[in-house]
């Protein structure tokens, strides 16, 4: 028998837990996920009572779940207890886990989940173990925490020592949420899982790979926060690195959380620092008028660039990434352009050169497009058509699921291979770290703007040009 599980939600009263993570563990209860026995500790400095917890946690999972009913609820809400920590007072800890082995009377794992503010990682971390809460002897703890992982190399590293003199690393659960995305985790199985991709996924007939993530959302709500960060540290070193680690990764021999990670670490590592000339940084319109947002922000909302891995494998294939806010269409999407074929005995008249392009739809358009070229029926020329999979067609009936039920069910399971090693996070921020420290400073490209719901400045354009190559907009952008 499994030992029962209890997840303690540390910052319970947030956004986070009522947006994300409540309605995905109901969404998992519905689906008879849960393992026997499974308890839910909402844990923060407001004095609720269980009723009150679980009243906004009935509002939080009718707004967000992806589907309510009376009776499930009924079923579910027991599980939900609170208990009131200042995460700034060690008894508080002590007295935490004084009920938590009183409740669970017996053997249980148990995974703390970070909920809160970053300034309290180490130091919640610190308290744990200090209340003797990170022992192992009855059964197994693990510590989930959210990005961001510092804001540059220096302050991971130093994170990461800190969260490692208490808690070692198979005991840390790092959620980047693009890994939890079916989509995302897909790529391995189209990769792996078939033979025709894999001998033509390389330089010699690879010639570039576009990664998109583009947003219509604002910062919203989110300024001051968001004006301290930017969208490079935001998007950039943890979910666009991981589609990157994942599409150009070596196949690995086995799908261990270990094995996974160690090949995601290889090509990051083999990867070079992106250089400031290979960058664009750009502001919508406004976004210095934002209230929370300083007059003078440097911060940028768009960043493109251009990665280079330095392998066997794609020695010379430039990895073209951007992200940014208030864009034209909300896409996450990864192109790949083929090369040209050797030789055409078409007529480039009527033959227009049109690359063969494989494009792997994270969101909204899950799925996939290959783009080739046809003869046109009654004619002597062809046209580009598509050959497409969606999940909504291929799978009918089963929705994708949110990214947070697959991330918590695989940190109740134990399965690391969807969470981010140290050594990841520190791979990811040696390539930014350099550019950042230029735009930090007063290096770098020019601070560009663009337009709201645009597809981004000129200059993003401007960087593809200089190898003969365009954003291919592919289903949804332009
Ligand atoms: C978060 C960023 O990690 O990802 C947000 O902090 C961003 O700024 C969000 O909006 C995007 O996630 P998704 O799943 O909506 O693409």
């Amino acid at each position: 028998m499994p030992n029962p599980t209890t997840l303690v939600i540390f910052g319970a009263s947030g956004d986070l837990t009522s947006r994300k993570l409540i309605p995905a563990l109901y969404n998992n209860f519905r689906k008879g996920r849960l393992p026997e026995g499974f308890r839910i500790v909402g844990a923060a400095r407001r004095d609720y009572t269980n009723a009150q917890f679980r009243a906004l946690m009935q509002k939080a999972v009718r707004e967000h779940a992806s589907s309510y009913s009376a009776k499930t609820w009924a079923e579910f809400a027991p599980m939900l207890t609170w208990q009131q920590v200042d995460l700034s007072r060690q008894a508080h800890f002590v007295r935490l886990e004084s009920a938590l082995t009183a409740i669970e009377n017996g053997a249980a794992d148990r995974i703390y989940y970070l909920a809160t503010a970053p300034e309290f990682y180490c130091s919640t971390a610190y308290h744990l173990a200090q209340a003797g809460s990170a022992d192992q002897a009855r059964g197994s703890r693990r510590l989930v925490i959210e990005k961001p992982f510092g804001t540059d190399g220096a302050s991971a590293r130093a994170l990461n020592e800190e969260l490692h003199e208490s808690w070692p690393e198979s005991q840390l659960y790092r959620i980047d949420h693009y890994l939890g995305k079916e989509t995302a985790q897909n790529i391995l199985y189209l990769r792996f899982a078939n033979a025709i991709f894999e001998p033509l996924w390389n330089r010699n007939y690879i010639s570039n790979v576009q990664v998109t993530v583009a947003e219509t959302v604002d910062v919203q709500q989110r300024a001051e926060f968001y004006d301290e960060v930017g969208v490079v540290r935001d998007m950039f070193q943890n979910h666009i690195l991981q589609l990157v680690a994942l599409v150009a990764m070596e196949p690995s021999a086995s799908l261990r959380a270990d094995a996974i990670r160690d090949e995601k670490v290889k090509v990051l590592a083999a990867a070079r620092p992106v250089l400031p000339a290979d960058a664009v940084r750009a502001q919508y319109d406004g976004y210095r008028l934002t209230e929370g947002v300083g007059l003078r922000s440097k911060t940028p909302t768009f960043a493109a660039m251009t990665l280079f891995i330095d392998n066997w494998r794609w020695e010379g294939v430039p990895f073209y990434l951007r992200s940014g806010k208030a864009l034209a269409a909300r896409k996450s999407e990864i192109m790949i352009e083929f090369k040209p074929p050797p030789h055409s005995a078409f007529n480039p008249r009527s033959t227009p050169s049109v690359a063969n392009v494989l494009s792997l739809g994270i969101q909204p358009d899950e799925g996939m497009h290959v783009t080739f070229q046809a003869k046109i029926p009654d004619s002597r020329a062809m046209h580009p058509v598509d050959l497409e999979f969606h999940y909504r067609d291929a799978f009918p009936g089963i929705a994708l699921p949110e990214a947070y039920e697959r991330l918590l069910l695989d940190a109740i399971t134990g399965d690391a291979s969807l969470f981010a090693r140290a050594d990841e996070i520190d791979k990811a921020w040696a390539l930014l770290d350099p550019l950042l420290q230029s735009w930090d400073g007063r290096g770098g490209s020019r601070m560009q703007t663009y337009a709201r719901g645009s597809t981004g400045p000129a200059e993003a354009d401007a960087l593809l040009a200089r190898a003969c190559h365009t954003w291919i907009d592919g289903h949804t952008l332009s």
